[in-house]
């Protein structure tokens, strides 16, 4: 089985789904590997690199994209990229299949079968497989190291012979996976972290990395969806919320948001009368920028200053630190790949819950049920 590693060609792309550690496990598996020319240059591998350890490199992605039996990626792909799919191959890479009907449908009409990184069942035995953990434990990490450099202010207290400096006020709204490694790299840097979820049950994990947890004060387990998700809360508990939160986001110097609901768009968290209410000089970095903000004032992907506050949308995170990005992101696709396939059979074990769980197309057919409940409500 031949697999291909194309270079990623979306604005800002630094990330590339194979390293030559995970090239050469998949040719002591048995599988061929064709890597497009440059496809690691942004991560710091090069061609040679990977031809070290055993892959083709390939100068046109045409050959990559129709010369494999499956193809890894990053990002989902353009139409581009396509229309250069092998019919019959198999495809992997992140893949909002909700918001991406278009792409999924071509898939679908190649007899494309393929898996999302974002449908990777969030088992025990998965973890190994979880990109989306690993790509955003970094974005909230970079989250706070360039919130740090967006306010003219020390991090930590200070104590010097012209006076003291007090600690930055960092405030953390929802505390999953981004969350909780914002709160931990904030306190590392000296910062007074405090941070808020819907769910009652990060209390514990945010009380054990040393920040102050804001409770909203709820009668029911308002907020609280299936399977330790996020769902979206009731008008009144969206009220109790801004009472609590208005007055702390007043006096926050960074303001980390990372609210996300499964299928949904963010919730707002922050209005613009909250923003008014920001010193100038404060920041908010919106890691929910992609899935519409957590602040209403939030512009995608721009770096913007409203009245002294900078808001930061910056989308890709993860990928202003390409190195380890790639590293894990490679790591999570070989966990998948190699706990996948079947050396004896020379082909994947569909059968396997994990293999299942992250397919959306197989046999010309739509196989992830949320995805085949969307398309079917939108024609
Ligand atoms: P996420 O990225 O979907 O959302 C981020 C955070 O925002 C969540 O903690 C959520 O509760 C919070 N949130 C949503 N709406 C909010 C609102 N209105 N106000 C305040 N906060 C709000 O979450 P993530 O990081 O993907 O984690 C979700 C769940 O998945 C957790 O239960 C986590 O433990 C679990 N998980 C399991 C893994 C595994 O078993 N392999 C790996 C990673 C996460």
């Amino acid at each position: 089985m031949i697999l291909g590693i194309p270079k990623e060609i979306i604005e800002n792309e630094t990330r590339v789904a194979a390293i030559p550690a995970t090239v050469k496990q998949y040719i002591s598996a048995g599988f061929t590997v064709k890597v497009e020319q440059n496809a690691g240059a942004l991560s710091q591998i090069s061609d040679s690199d990977y031809k070290d350890v055993g892959a083709e490199i390939i100068s046109s992605a045409k050959e990559v994209f129709s010369g494999s039996d499956m193809i890894l990626k990053v990002n989902s792909p353009t139409i581009d990229e396509l229309k250069m799919i092998k019919d019959n191959s198999s495809y992997i890479s992140f893949f909002q299949t909700m918001k991406e009907i278009d792409k999924v449908k071509i898939l679908q009409s190649k007899n494309v079968t393929s898996y999302s990184m974002h449908l990777i069942p969030r088992t025990t035995l998965a973890q190994k497989m979880d990109a989306l953990s690993s790509q955003t434990n970094i974005a909230g990490y970079k989250a706070v190291l360039l919130g740090a450099c967006h306010i003219e202010k020390y991090m930590p207290l200070l104590m010097t012979a012209a006076g003291t400096i007090p600690p930055a006020k960092v405030l953390v709204l929802g505390a999953g996976v981004a969350g909780l490694s914002a709160i931990a790299t904030a306190k590392r840097l000296g910062a007074q972290v405090e941070a808020s979820d819907v769910r009652p049950e990060v209390k514990e994990q945010v009380e054990s990395l040393g920040a102050k947890f804001l409770e909203v004060k709820s009668d029911s387990d308002d907020g609280v969806g299936e399977g330790g998700y996020a769902k979206e809360t009731s008008d009144d508990y969206k009220k109790k919320q801004a009472d609590l939160l208005n007055e702390r986001i007043a006096i926050s110097d960074i303001v980390i948001t990372t609210a996300l609901i499964p299928g949904r768009p963010a919730p707002i968290l922050i209005t613009d009368e909250m923003v008014k209410s920001m010193n100038p000089g404060s920041v908010i970095m919106d890691l929910a920028a992609e899935n519409g903000g957590n602040c209403s004032l939030t512009n995608p992907d721009k770096i913007i200053n409203h009245d002294g506050v900078i808001i930061d949308g910056t989308i890709n995170l993860a990928g202003t630190m390409s190195v380890h990005s790639s590293q894990l992101f490679a790591k999570n696709v070989s966990a998948f790949i190699l706990h996948a396939y079947d050396k004896d059979k020379n082909k994947f074990n569909l059968d396997d819950e994990i293999v299942s769980g992250s397919m959306f197309t197989h046999n010309g057919q739509i196989v992830d049920e949320r995805t085949k409940n969307t398309i079917e409500g939108a024609s």
